[in-house]
């Protein structure tokens, strides 16, 4: 399979999943990644009226978690479909969801105390752009959190095995679930991804693995 990650293809791909995205999330991880996400967000320690962007913000969970530990901040979600955007707002009415691309963010420099950033890098065709962005929109000292699979290691491949049996059943999007492995496949290990957050100027803050380090979250420093 090859990987189009052209953005009218994964634009299209997401806005074709979202009504079943979270059912199958759940499916996948077993209810799991609502608790990995709520750590990861805990990790960062946000206070009252600092400013979060949730980049590829998908159906909206990172911003409500942060909402949840601090219903202070000032979150606004970010994605550029529009029908995973439509349900993140219809689940989190009081939480700012906007449609934009993360290689071209409509924020000013220097805007956002924390950018986090969950499952999405994995899925744009320049990640570097995008990363410049994140660097480009955080205060000095802000910190960024992205999450994603980790290591390539067994649990992974059972993870792996497992959703090829579940599409079967509950989605008729196979493809954009056969697209999930091979996107996995070819992503760069945690520790690779750290040294290029480095390369775009960043320091390294903290990492947190969960699954047998199957879920790894990097934690970046401006
Ligand atoms: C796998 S979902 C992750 C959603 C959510 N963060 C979560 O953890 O469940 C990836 C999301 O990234 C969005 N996305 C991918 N490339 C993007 C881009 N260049 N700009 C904005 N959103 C993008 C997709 O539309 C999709 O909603």
């Amino acid at each position: 399979m090859t990987l189009d990650k052209s953005p009218e293809k994964i634009q299209t791909m997401f806005n074709m999943i979202s009504e079943k995205y979270d059912y199958i999330n759940n499916l996948m991880s077993f209810g799991m990644h609502k608790l990995i996400k709520k750590i990861c967000i805990r990790q960062l320690n946000i206070k009252p009226h600092e400013k979060v962007a949730d980049l590829c913000c998908g159906t909206g969970d990172l911003s409500f978690y942060i909402k949840q530990f601090c219903p202070d901040a000032i979150v606004t979600g970010v994605d550029f479909s529009h029908k995973m955007l439509e349900i993140a707002k219809n689940k989190y009415s009081d939480i700012e969801f906007i449609q934009a691309d993360v290689n071209t963010l409509p924020f000013k420099d220097s805007s956002f105390d924390y950018v986090v950033m969950g499952f999405g890098l994995r899925n744009i065709n320049t990640p570097e752009k995008a990363v410049e962005e994140v660097y480009r929109i955080l205060k000095p000292n802000g910190k960024f959190l992205h999450l994603d699979f980790g290591e390539k290691n067994l649990l992974n491949k059972l993870f792996d095995k497992t959703v090829l049996s579940l599409i079967d059943l509950f989605t008729n999007n196979k493809f954009a679930y056969k697209y999930l492995i091979e996107s996995k496949k070819a992503f760069l290990s945690p520790s690779d991804l750290i040294k290029d957050f480095e390369k775009k100027g960043f320091k390294f803050y903290k990492r947190k693995d969960f699954l047998l380090k199957t879920i790894s979250c990097q934690i970046m420093q401006k």
